[in-house]
Order: C-alpha cells, then sequence, then structure tokens
C-alpha cells in the first residue's frame, strides 16, 4: 500500500495519505506528495487538487521516529515549499488531530477545510522543539498575532470552531474525508471557495503582541518559539531559515532529547508480554474501603462511566465515602470536566453499603483498606466467596506481597495489584504488579481497565514497595545522609526544585504526613543493617508531634499558604552531629543534585536488573506519572543516559569512599558501561 495515493473524479484529483496509526509525514508520505504535485501539475486534465488522510487522523506531525537519524531528502519544509507554490490549488481537508508537521501542510495549502471534531494545534513545544516547517512564519500570515502567538507557545490545541472564528479554517463540515475532500475540490472548481496562497499574506503578529508575549513566556523551550514567531517580521524566506536555524538548536537540546523520551514512555509501556491475551469484559467495579485512596479510585471508575460499589466498615465510614466522591465530582464540574446533571447523573452510578455481599456480580474489585496482611487476608478470603468467577480481584496495596494475598484465595489467577497514586482520579499512573499465578487474562484486562481510567498502566513484578516506592525508599535516604553532612534541608529542597521537581523532599514529606514515615522507620528499625548509616533529625521532628502541614509545623512551619524554615531542625541536626562526631560541610546546589540522581539512577537500575520493571523506559514513566519527575529530563534512567553512565559510575565510586555501603555500584550500570551501551539500548531490545 502506498502512502500516498492520486484518484481522480474529473478535474478535482482527489490525493490520499494513508500511513497508518496517525499518518505522520515519514519519509514515504513526504515523496509521495512530492511525486503527486509534481505529476498533477503536468497532467492537463487536472484543475485543483483536493489532499486528505485516511484512518482516524489528518497527518498528525513529523515522523517523531525519524528525529535523530540522519535526515531522509526531502524534508518537510521544502515539501510545504512545493505544495504552497503547486501550480494548482490545493484544498487540504482536516480531521482528527491535526497537529505538528500535519498543520503545516495544511498552511502550504492554498484552502483548508475542517471535519467537525476536528482538534488543530501546534504541539511542537511538547517535545521541546518549536514548529520546524514554516508554522511559525505561515500561522501569523493567516490568523491574528495573539492567536498564532499563544499556539507556537503552548502546544495547546484548538477546536474547529475557533480555527473556523480564526479564519484558519476556510470551512467546517461534516462526512467522511474523501466525501468532503471532492466536495471542497468542486468548491474551488466553481468558485465557491477561494484559495490564497499563505506566502502572500500579511504577517499580523505586531509589536504589542510580541511585548505581551516576552512578558509571560518563561522557559527555554518557550521562548525559543517566541524567537521563531518573531522571525515573521522578516520576508517570508528569511523567517524561515531562521525558523529552521531555532529549530536545528533546539532539536540538540537535551529538554528534547528527555521530552521525546516522555512522549515515547507513555505508550511503550502498553507493549506487555500479555497483549495477546484476551481482556475480559469490564462493565462494573467495586472498591473496598473508602478512605483516602478508595474513595479515589471510586471517583475514576464512575468518572469513566463504570457503576461502582464500595463497601465501607461501618455507617459513618459508608456516609464519609460518599460525602468525599460527591466532593471530588464536584471539582470535576468546577474543572469543566462535567456539569451538574453529569454529576448527578455519575453519583446515581454510587452503591455504598456496608454489604460485602454487593459485590457478588462485578467484573473488578480494588481493595483499599488498612495497609495491613492481616485485613487484607481477611478481606480476599471474603472476596473469594461473594465474587462471581472471572472477576478481577485487585489489591492497592503500597508494599505488601501480592502473591501472600493471592494465595488466600482459591483463584490466584484473578488476582492482582492495582497501585494507584494520591489522589487516585487525578494522578495518572497506574502500576499494575503481576503475582507468580496471576494469568495474562488478568494483566490484559487490567490494561483495559487503565485505558478506560485514562491511566498511564506500567507493568510491576513483585518486590517490596514495586518499581516506585522501592525506588523512593532508596534514594530518599541520601537526602537525610546530606541534611546530617551538612546541608541545610532547604537547600536541598530548592535545589532539587530548580532542577525540576515541582516539590523538594522535604516539602513532599511534610505534605504527606511524617508520621507515616515515622510509623516506617520505627517498624523496620529491628531490621536495619549495622552498616547502614541511620539519620535521627526526621524522628526528633516527629516526636515534638510536629507531622507537617496538618500539624501546622514539620520541617517547616506553615501559615496559611505561607511557609518558613522551622528553624528547630537545623539545632537537631547540630545536636546529631556533635552526638556522632560529625563536622559539617558545605554543599553546592549541583553536588545535592548529582547525589540525590545517583542514588535515584542506583536503585532503578536495580529494579531493571531484579526484571521488576520490563524495561529502563518502564521506570521512567513510573517517576514521570507518579512522582513529579521533571518531564524535560524524560525520566532517572533518561537522566542516567544524558548525563552519560560512566559519570554516574563514577560518582557513585567517589561517594562510596564515605559509605561503601550505601553507594554500591549496580551490576547493570557496570555492564552498560563496559558495553559501551545506554539505557536505550536495552529499551530498544526490548
Ligand atoms: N510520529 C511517530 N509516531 C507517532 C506520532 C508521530 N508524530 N504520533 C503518534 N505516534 C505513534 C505512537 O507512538 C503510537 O505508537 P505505538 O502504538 O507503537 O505505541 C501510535 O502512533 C498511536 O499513538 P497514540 O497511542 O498516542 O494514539 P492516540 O489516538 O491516543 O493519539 C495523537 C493520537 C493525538 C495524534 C497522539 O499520538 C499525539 O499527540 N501525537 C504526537 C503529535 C505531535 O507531537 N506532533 C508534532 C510532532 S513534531 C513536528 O511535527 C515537527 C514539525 O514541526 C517539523
Ligand atoms: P485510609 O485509612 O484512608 O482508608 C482505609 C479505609 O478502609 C478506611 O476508611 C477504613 O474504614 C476502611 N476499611 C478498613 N478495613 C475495612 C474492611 N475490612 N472492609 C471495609 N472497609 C475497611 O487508607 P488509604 O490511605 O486510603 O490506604 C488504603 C490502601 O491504599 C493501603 O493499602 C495503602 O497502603 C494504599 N495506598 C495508599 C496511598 C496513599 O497515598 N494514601 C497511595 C497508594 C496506595
Amino acid at each position: 500500500m502506498a502512502a500516498v495515493e492520486t484518484k481522480f473524479e474529473g478535474q478535482v484529483a482527489l490525493v490520499k495519505i494513508d500511513n497508518p496509526p496517525v499518518n505522520a509525514a515519514g519519509i514515504d508520505v513526504r515523496i509521495g506528495l512530492v511525486n503527486a504535485v509534481r505529476e498533477l501539475e503536468e497532467d492537463d486534465r487536472v484543475k485543483v487538487i483536493a489532499l486528505y488522510a485516511a484512518g482516524r487522523t489528518f497527518v498528525a506531525g513529523a515522523d517523531i521516529r525519524e528525529f535523530g537519524q540522519p535526515p531522509k531528502q526531502p524534508m518537510l519544509p521544502e515539501v510545504c515549499e512545493i505544495l504552497e507554490a503547486s501550480a494548482k490549488p490545493i484544498v487540504c481537508v482536516l480531521h482528527g488531530t491535526t497537529l505538528g508537521g500535519g498543520l503545516e501542510i495544511a498552511l502550504s495549502c492554498q484552502a483548508r477545510v475542517g471535519i467537525k471534531g476536528l482538534k488543530l494545534g501546534l504541539p511542537e513545544v511538547n517535545l521541546g522543539l518549536l514548529p520546524g516547517a514554516g508554522g511559525t512564519q505561515r500561522l501569523p500570515r493567516l490568523v491574528e498575532g495573539m492567536t498564532a502567538l499563544t499556539m507556537i507557545t503552548s502546544g495547546k490545541p484548538i477546536s474547529a470552531e475557533a480555527a473556523l472564528e480564526a479564519g484558519l479554517l476556510d470551512d467546517l463540515q461534516d462526512g467522511v474525508p474523501a466525501e468532503v475532500a471532492l466536495a471542497a475540490g468542486r468548491q474551488v472548481l466553481d468558485g465557491a471557495l477561494t484559495p490564497r496562497v499563505t506566502a502572500h499574506l500579511e504577517n499580523r503578529i505586531t509589536t504589542n503582541d510580541l511585548d505581551a508575549f516576552r512578558a509571560k513566556t518563561r522557559g527555554e523551550v518557550a521562548e525559543r518559539a517566541l524567537k521563531a514567531a518573531e522571525a515573521s517580521n522578516l520576508p517570508l524566506s528569511d523567517g524561515l531559515k531562521e525558523e529552521r536555524r531555532l529549530f536545528t538548536e533546539a532539536m540538540a537540546s537535551n529538554a528534547h532529547k528527555g521530552l521525546k523520551h516522555a512522549f515515547f514512555a507513555e505508550r511503550a509501556v502498553s507493549h506487555i508480554p500479555e497483549s495477546k491475551a484476551e481482556a475480559r469484559d469490564l462493565q462494573t467495579g467495586g472498591v473496598i474501603g473508602g478512605g483516602t485512596m478508595g474513595s479515589g479510585i471510586a471517583t475514576a471508575m464512575l468518572l469513566a462511566g463504570m457503576p461502582v460499589t464500595l463497601i465501607e466498615m461501618e455507617e459513618g465510614r459508608v456516609a464519609f465515602a460518599r460525602d468525599t466522591i460527591t466532593k471530588n465530582l464536584e471539582g470535576a464540574v468546577k474543572r469543566g470536566k462535567l456539569n451538574a446533571e453529569q454529576r448527578d447523573a455519575t453519583l446515581a452510578k454510587l452503591t455504598c453499603t456496608t454489604d460485602m455481599s454487593a459485590l457478588a456480580d462485578v467484573d473488578v474489585v480494588i481493595e483499599a483498606v488498612f495497609e495491613s496482611m492481616d485485613v487484607k487476608r481477611e478481606v480476599f478470603g471474603k472476596l473469594d466467596q461473594i465474587c462471581k468467577q472471572g472477576a478481577i480481584l485487585a489489591t492497592n496495596t503500597s508494599y505488601l506481597d501480592v502473591n501472600e494475598i493471592a494465595g488466600v484465595t482459591s483463584r490466584p489467577q484473578d488476582v492482582i495489584g492495582l497501585h494507584f497514586f494520591s489522589p487516585a482520579h487525578v494522578m495518572r499512573l497506574l502500576e499494575v504488579v503481576v503475582g507468580k499465578d496471576t494469568a495474562p487474562e488478568t494483566v490484559a484486562t487490567s490494561f483495559k481497565l487503565a485505558k478506560k481510567l485514562r491511566k498511564v498502566a506500567v507493568r510491576s513484578g513483585v518486590c517490596d514497595g514495586f518499581i516506585g516506592n522501592r525506588i523512593l525508599a532508596h534514594y530518599r535516604k541520601s537526602t537525610a545522609y546530606m541534611q546530617l553532612d551538612g546541608a541545610p534541608f532547604e537547600q536541598i529542597d530548592a535545589a532539587l526544585e530548580d532542577f525540576g521537581f515541582a516539590m523538594g523532599p522535604f516539602a513532599v514529606s511534610d505534605l504527606a504526613g511524617q508520621d507515616i514515615g515515622w510509623a516506617t522507620r520505627k517498624r523496620q528499625a529491628e531490621f536495619r543493617p549495622d552498616e547502614e548509616r541511620y539519620v535521627e533529625i526526621a524522628d526528633r521532628v516527629c516526636e515534638q508531634g510536629w507531622f507537617g502541614r496538618k500539624s501546622g509545623k514539620g520541617f517547616y512551619i506553615y501559615d496559611g499558604k505561607n511557609r518558613s524554615v522551622n528553624p528547630a531542625v537545623a539545632e537537631f541536626a547540630q545536636a546529631e552531629r556533635e552526638a556522632k562526631g560529625i563536622a559539617a560541610r558545605s554543599f553546592t546546589d549541583a553536588e545535592i543534585v548529582d547525589r540525590y540522581m545517583a542514588a535515584m539512577v542506583s536503585e532503578a537500575a536495580r529494579v531493571v536488573e531484579d526484571k521488576i520493571a520490563l524495561r529502563p523506559i518502564d521506570v521512567d514513566a513510573v517517576f514521570l506519572f507518579g512522582y513529579g519527575f521533571p518531564r524535560h529530563w524524560g525520566g532517572p534512567l533518561q537522566y542516567a543516559d544524558i548525563t552519560g553512565l560512566a559519570v554516574i559510575v563514577q560518582r557513585i565510586e567517589q561517594y562510596a569512599q564515605e559509605d561503601p555501603y550505601y553507594w554500591q555500584v549496580p551490576a547493570l550500570l557496570r555492564e552498560l558501561v563496559e558495553a559501551g551501551k545506554t539505557f536505550n539500548d536495552l529499551n530498544k531490545e526490548g
């Protein structure tokens, strides 16, 4: 099947792009388009060219998989220039998501007709790039300056209706692309649609528009995009040259490497060994426990349109769960995701009860009761009695052994961990924890559920904390060590926030409540190896009853929305240093980031080595979608690739001179360095 095909209908040539799944403008499409236009220019039968695409969308952009590969001619900017210079008018029919290079193709045609439901945008900044095939130069010639600048610098798509109003579309139709394309071609023939060459139009970005955007545009990526748009004040050919120069610069940036990786991470995680297994039907859901997580999970299912039955222990908790879910849905109304009528219809699908037998017919049950093996064992014993055969029995446990939980049932093949993140109706990550007896269909069904809930599902093996919390438990210690050795906690927070985390680790502890970590540390005390350093500063803070935000004090002191440093923390640190004979030293912000990231990469590498994660990119996805990892770094293992694995090994070896127990080079990291390979090489190997 050719990527571009031409058919003739009288004087209209119908040119169809067909490059599944999203008609990306890869090399076959580019060659096909150039050949089609060249041939049609010479064909006397043809007066108008109508361009459209097969499948679910018009061209969704350049082919991202080609980025970083040796360039293949013709490149998209040349294709666009050929379309723009065509001796015969080209009307372009757009449907689905016309994005990036797809919109740039459309901008180069002489007329644009949309099909209802269409979205149009220039999302290149989300990949650390800017529109590189004329988008920054042609869009401001078709629409007002502010509209063009918003689309170019924000990456957000607009609706077909907005595009029609802005002048980006000449017409909006209902129908299938091939038919609309023929009709549009005939409209050009009979004069109902007047073709215009974008290059001949005046740039509409004014000095005032630019000033307004300069004042509010932040970050290297958006600033570069703005600079390119500014060049639309130049003659088109000069503006295109400047756009190309900036695009090439963006392509070489670390931000692009990280963001491109993040784009693929979101999609790569769905490629699992169980993909071919038949997923079961999923209509109805059950949740046990209506606390923080249970209410959030129930909300997520309701928002996906599923009827939900929620079980609590007693009437008071039943009412509390219903209230929390109602508030969550209210929040969705405020954010414009639901209207009042939809909220009521959604709430009508919720049953809250103390009677577990109400779960007899549900397709999937997710347990979110207290984090105690005894309680979970009891719950799963009952579920085994009550639930219909074939129902998925899932636990939302954060750390407990999924195999042990499955072992109390007579159907371990149907038991799985579905680890949501708080707030469960907002956070996108879902760790799917596959036990030793979990059946492939159960895994496939869980991924299907994740899709329904619009979550990013990542497959994890069973271990203490699964992928994310296991890695977190390790690198979190590095911050306590730095604190004891002399780095003020607020410097650690600031350095990591500057690196890109939304919140530093100490602020996160205060937000989550320090009592949880304290209880875990007390529980683990008897198992702690003698060689492991232990820092008591946080225990001192907790002993004062300072658990963080909820008690008004923790590492920080809270006053409404403001926070200040709690001076007692530095005193606790100093006292511990004196007791342990440690001389405080200073840390640079860069060293703080290096140590934190080296610790994270170490445990992440072990998680891959132990086959808990399928591939390095799965670990990256967990951190991007569940732990607020800065997207422009692409995830911890992509950060490691960008930094250089040999550099990370060197750092670990250097830190190991002070603490050889904590700082150990993972075998996998050493092997990769010796083989001259990267984590991305492992991703490609599958
Ligand atoms: N290039 C290559 N592959 C792409 C792609 C692209 N532009 N867009 C999507 N794909 C792939 C995905 O990786 C996925 O592959 P997989 O099945 O092997 O995992 C497959 O197509 C389907 O994609 P989705 O799962 O994302 O499908 P959805 O239907 O959920 O979403 C979409 C469709 C809205 C088009 C979404 O894929 C998307 O946002 N794509 C990226 C759009 C984009 O960023 N375009 C700009 C590219 S940069 C550019 O054009 C530069 C130019 O200015 C020179
Ligand atoms: P929570 O304490 O807020 O809620 C637990 C709820 O379960 C309570 O409402 C309680 O009444 C109910 N419950 C206890 N036993 C029950 C039983 N036998 N039958 C019915 N209801 C029962 O706890 P939270 O935070 O919601 O955690 C629940 C589970 O989710 C735990 O396993 C936890 O480790 C896990 N988790 C928690 C996260 C968090 O951020 N809070 C994140 C991810 C997982």
